[in-house]
C-alpha cells in the first residue's frame, strides 16, 4: 500500500537548519533589549473566545470578517486561534487585575493565525514580537515604544526604515472625518474599486489604504485625517513628534496611515522598508486607549506594537547575515573500544559549558570530520584505538588543519585552556 507524502497547509512552513539560528538570534536580541527597558515578557494561550476578536478588533475589519481561524471545540464553545497579540494581553491584564497595579510593560513573541492569501512576506502561521504599555497617556510612551522598535531594528543593523506616522484621533474626531470622507467619497461611488464601495458603508476609514490606481485617484483630493483631530488629539500628537524629533529620530507624517484594526485612537505608526517587496511593513502599532474598557476593564490608556517575525529574517537573510557556528567540538571516533572514551570526553567538554557534538554514526573517519566542518564546528577531537592505548588524543582545529596532542584527563580538565583556544561564543 502506498501513502501519499504529506506537506505543510498552504501558508505554514517549517523553520529549521541556519535560519532557525536567525530566529533564535532575533529572540535572544529582543529579550536582551526589551529586558534593558524592563519590560516582562507575557505568554497567552494561542486559541482565545471568539468574541474576544470580534470586540477587540473590530467587525467590520477584513481580519474579523474573513481572516479567522474560527473553530467549535467538543463542548460547542466557539474559538479563534489568535490573528494578534494585543488582544489577548489585554484580556490577561483585565483578567489577572494587573491593570490596577499602575503602568505595566510587557512584550511577548509567537505565532498568529490569519486566513490570508499567502505570498512572499504574508502567510497564514506568521511570528509576532510585540510589546505593550497599559496604564499611561503620556506622549513619551508612545515616544518610548516607537524608539524601542526603531533601537531594536537598528542594532540588527537593519537600516533603510521608514517610520510612517499619523494620529486617528479620538473616536469623536474620526466620526467627523468619517462623516466628512463618505460625502467627499458618495458622489464618486460608482467610480471606486468594488471593495471600497462595500467599504463606503461598513468601512470608510479602510478605503484610504486601497492600492487601486482609479479609488488612490479620487483620494488625492479627499479630505484628510489631520484636519478633523481636535485640540486634545492635536496637541498630544504635537507632543510625540516632538519627543521623536528629540531622540534623533526621523518620521514622515502620512495622513491615509489608519492601520487595519478598529482599536486604534491618537498615534497609529507603522516601519516600513522597500526591500521587501509589496509586503513592506515590517510592524506597526498605535495607540489604544478604549480597548480596555470595550473588553471589560476600567478605563485604561495603553500603546505598543507589533513585528512580523517572517518579514525580519527576510531582510536579515537579503543582508546575507550567517549566524555564528552553533558548535565548538565534534568528537569523532574509530573502533569499537573507543565508545567509553569518547562519552568521557563529551560529557568533560560539556560540563565546561562548552558546545560538543559526539558521532554516533559510525561512519569513516573521513565523513565525520566532514561533517564537523558543514557544522561549523571549531575542532573535532578524534578518539581512536591508540588514543586509548596512549591516552594522548587528537585534537585538529579545523579552520587551520593543525592538530595537537591532549593527555586524557589532565588536558581537558581546565575549561580556561580551552576558552583561550576558542572563537568566543556567539
Ligand atoms: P498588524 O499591523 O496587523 O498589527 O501586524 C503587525 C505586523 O505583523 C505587520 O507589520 C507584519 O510585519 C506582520 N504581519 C501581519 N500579518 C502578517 C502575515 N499574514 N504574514 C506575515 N507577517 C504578517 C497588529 O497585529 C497589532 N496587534 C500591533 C499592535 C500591538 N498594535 C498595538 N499593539
Amino acid at each position: 500500500m502506498t501513502s501519499e507524502s504529506l506537506q505543510a497547509s498552504r501558508g505554514t512552513h517549517d523553520i529549521w537548519g541556519t535560519e532557525i539560528r536567525l530566529w533564535q538570534f532575533l529572540e535572544q536580541h529582543a529579550r536582551r533589549i526589551l529586558g534593558q527597558a524592563n519590560y516582562q515578557e507575557i505568554r497567552t494561550p494561542i486559541f482565545e473566545a471568539t468574541e474576544l476578536f470580534n470586540r477587540g478588533i473590530g467587525e467590520g475589519t477584513d481580519i474579523v470578517s474573513k481572516e479567522m481561524y474560527t473553530f467549535t471545540d467538543r463542548g460547542e464553545r466557539s474559538l479563534t486561534l489568535r490573528p494578534e497579540g494585543t488582544a489577548g494581553v489585554v484580556r490577561s491584564l483585565i483578567e489577572h487585575k494587573r491593570l490596577q497595579q499602575g503602568v505595566q510593560r510587557c512584550w511577548y513573541q509567537g505565532a498568529m493565525f490569519r486566513y490570508e492569501r499567502p505570498q512572499a512576506g504574508r502567510q497564514r502561521q506568521f511570528h509576532q514580537l510585540g510589546v505593550e504599555v497599559f496604564g499611561s497617556d503620556d506622549p513619551r510612551s508612545d515616544v518610548e515604544v516607537i524608539a524601542l522598535g526603531l533601537e531594536f531594528l537598528e542594532a540588527l543593523g537593519l537600516s533603510h526604515l521608514t517610520l510612517e506616522l499619523n494620529s486617528v484621533g479620538d473616536p469623536e474626531d474620526r466620526q467627523r472625518y468619517k462623516a466628512a470622507l463618505v460625502d467627499y467619497l458618495t458622489p464618486y461611488a460608482s467610480d471606486l474599486d468594488p471593495d471600497s464601495q462595500v467599504r463606503l458603508t461598513k468601512n470608510p476609514l479602510r478605503i484610504l489604504d486601497s492600492k487601486n490606481p482609479a479609488t488612490q485617484k479620487i483620494l488625492a483630493e479627499a479630505p484628510q485625517l489631520p484636519e478633523y483631530l481636535g485640540q486634545d488629539s492635536q496637541r498630544h500628537f504635537e507632543r510625540v513628534q516632538s519627543g521623536l524629533t528629540a531622540l534623533g529620530l526621523a518620521y514622515e507624517l502620512n495622513p491615509r496611515l489608519v492601520r487595519g484594526l478598529d482599536y486604534y485612537t491618537r498615534t497609529a505608526f507603522e516601519i516600513t522598508t522597500r526591500e521587501l517587496g509589496a509586503q513592506s511593513a515590517v510592524g506597526g502599532g498605535g495607540r489604544y486607549d478604549q480597548l480596555v474598557q470595550e473588553l471589560g476593564g476600567s478605563a485604561t490608556p495603553a500603546v505598543g506594537w507589533a513585528m512580523g517575525l517572517e518579514r525580519l529574517v527576510g531582510l536579515l537573510q537579503k543582508r546575507g547575515e550567517t549566524p555564528a557556528p552553533d558548535l565548538d567540538f565534534y568528537i569523532a571516533t574509530q573502533g569499537e573500544g573507543t565508545a567509553n572514551l569518547s562519552l568521557q570526553i563529551t560529557q568533560m567538554l560539556r560540563r565546561h559549558g562548552l558546545r560538543v557534538e559526539m558521532d554516533v554514526s559510525q561512519s569513516a573517519l573521513g565523513k565525520q570530520i566532514k561533517r564537523a566542518d558543514k557544522l561549523g564546528c571549531q575542532a573535532c577531537v578524534i578518539v581512536g584505538e591508540s588514543e586509548v592505548a596512549t591516552g594522548d588524543i587528537t585534537v585538529k582545529w579545523l579552520a587551520t588543519g593543525v592538530q595537537e596532542l591532549v593527555a586524557f584527563p589532565s588536558g581537558f580538565s581546565d575549561s580556561a585552556v580551552w576558552r583561550q583556544k576558542l572563537r568566543p561564543n556567539p
